[in-house]
């Protein structure tokens, strides 16, 4: 290869990275230039029928053109400020820069060996991310936690380690068939779907769950709880795992986390918090009092690409041992010398794995404990307010008071309209289709409710207020033209 040609493609990256990070920072910065979701009849056909792999090569500059016209032709605008489905952040930016230059570096963050700095900035994180939410670890010579896919595996990856941590580690070898055990787990009916998918993948088996009733305010029933643990354990089953949840998906409430972990002592079973959507709340003056208790658990499910505002593909379990991790997780080939170093991919079921810890660890970097706590804050105070803008409203019902930064509520009246969960609907599919707001419905014993997700740490109380608007005007329209 010429030095010439080597110019070339220089020239031509930069170039092309150009083209992709000018479009990144338009979307960025002017999100109002798009809709808060759109998607072309074109693309939606794309789904049933799909283009042909191409059987020529075609020039850089071309197919970069053709992705980012084709991405905004159905595009999500998680960067617009009234985005409110899920819990779908606008990432930072930095972190958006660390996880493209992790990626074009390929490094792998699972071993000393074979991605040195990856892997110290990766324990780095960990560590970060326990002091962010002031979970206490016991300090060794490996990190106390792993990087996962996202928060599905690592409740998955908890799992398996209360499964060998309470069973005994035969269960490692031997599996759960023909064996005396009957293990049982407990979740709140509102915990995540993650929980009952994992452990049909443990085989565990779907049925060895209890899911328990919750209270209005969505929270565990901690009577029926151990009403149902007790009548398992007459029946001869074995309790092996309690999950609480630190901020639920539908509502983001959370558990009694503290009466949780005296139970689980109890009754000697694993102790783990799947604080997925929640636990970066857990060390802010405003929230803190909702997670006491997390500090016992026995591991905890974070998941930064949710109000860490980093990209998607990066959840992560803490422990208080890591060697519990590496106690489940072990294996290796002859292939794989022993150097006695840190292995991470020894400590989770992931060998090979995107570095998402860089992007991570430059937003910490970028906004320290303060700056993060300050986002926080925000999203929390803009929740608070439209809370109250619903309590002011007449026409509006709040479903609970917000813990998080969720808050759901519905119009409580429908007058001469449509059945009150019917208009519901129809409203929230109405102001949607305008692609000024989105947010999503949530089906709450039997009522339908709004769901406003509070994600953009650049949305202000104005941009709710309009919200509120939008909503109203709709409702208002429908009225009229009912009485037409
Ligand atoms: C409480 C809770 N747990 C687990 C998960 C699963 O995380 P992931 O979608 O990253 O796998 C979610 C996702 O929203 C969640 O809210």
């Amino acid at each position: 290869m010429t030095t010439d040609s080597t110019n070339e493609q220089v020239e031509s990256f930069v170039e092309n990275g150009h083209k992709i990070l000018t479009s990144l920072a338009t979307a960025y910065n002017h999100p109002e230039n798009y809709s808060v979701l759109s998607s072309s009849l074109e693309l939606k056909q794309r789904l049933t029928n799909p283009k042909n792999l191409p059987q020529e090569g075609c020039d850089s500059s071309e197919i970069i053109e053709e992705a980012i016209k084709t991405i905004f032709s159905g595009y999500c605008n998680v960067s617009h400020p009234q985005y409110y489905g899920y819990i779908s952040p606008k990432p930072l930016s930095i972190s958006v820069l660390g996880d493209f230059l992790a990626e074009g570096l390929n490094q792998t963050p699972g071993a000393w060996r074979a991605g040195p700095a990856a892997t110290v900035i990766e324990t780095e994180t960990l560590l970060w991310l326990s002091e962010f939410i002031g979970y206490k670890q016991n300090m060794g010579k490996i990190p106390n936690g792993i990087f996962t896919s996202g928060g599905s595996m690592a409740n998955a990856s908890a799992l398996k380690l209360a499964r060998d941590t309470i069973l005994g580690r035969e269960v490692q070898d031997k599996g759960l068939v023909d064996t005396r055990f009957k293990p049982t787990v407990y979740v709140s009916q509102e915990g995540h779907f993650s929980i009952w998918k994992a452990l049909d993948f443990l085989g565990l088996g779907r049925n060895c769950l209890r899911r328990i009733q919750v209270g209005e305010d969505a929270r565990i029933d901690l009577n029926k709880l151990e009403e149902q643990i007790q009548k398992d354990r007459q029946k001869g089953y074995k309790p092996i795992c309690l999950v609480g949840t630190g901020g639920t998906s539908a509502t983001g409430a959370v558990d009694p986390l503290d009466s949780l972990a005296q139970l689980a002592s109890y009754y000697q079973m694993w102790f783990h918090v799947d604080a997925a959507a929640g636990g970066v709340f857990a060390n802010i003056p405003e929230t803190r009092q909702h997670f006491q208790g997390m500090n016992l658990a026995d591991s905890v499910t974070l998941d930064p690409c949710k109000w860490l505002f980093v990209p998607f593909g990066i959840g992560c379990l803490l422990t208080k041992n890591g060697s519990e991790l590496l106690k489940s997780f072990q294996a290796s080939s002859h292939y794989w010398e022993d150097l006695s170093e840190p292995d991470l991919f020894q400590m989770g079921m992931s060998g090979t794995r995107q570095w998402r810890s860089l992007g991570l660890w430059m937003a910490f970097k970028h906004l320290g404990y303060n700056g993060y706590s300050k986002l926080l804050k925000n999203l929390l105070s803009v929740t608070f307010h439209l809370a109250e803008v619903v309590k002011q409203h007449s026409g509006l019902e709040l479903l609970q008071e917000p813990t998080l930064p969720v808050c759901c509520f519905r119009i409580g009246n429908s007058g001469r309209l449509l059945p009150l969960d019917k208009l519901n609907h129809l409203v929230q599919s109405l102001v949607v289709e305008k692609g000024e707001h989105y947010f999503t419905i949530l089906d709450w014993q039997d009522r339908t409710f709004f769901r406003v997700s509070l994600n953009n740490f650049q949305t202000e109380k104005h941009h709710l207020d309009s919200l509120i608007e939008a909503i109203s005007e709709q409702l208002n329209h429908l009225e009229n033209h009912q009485s037409n």
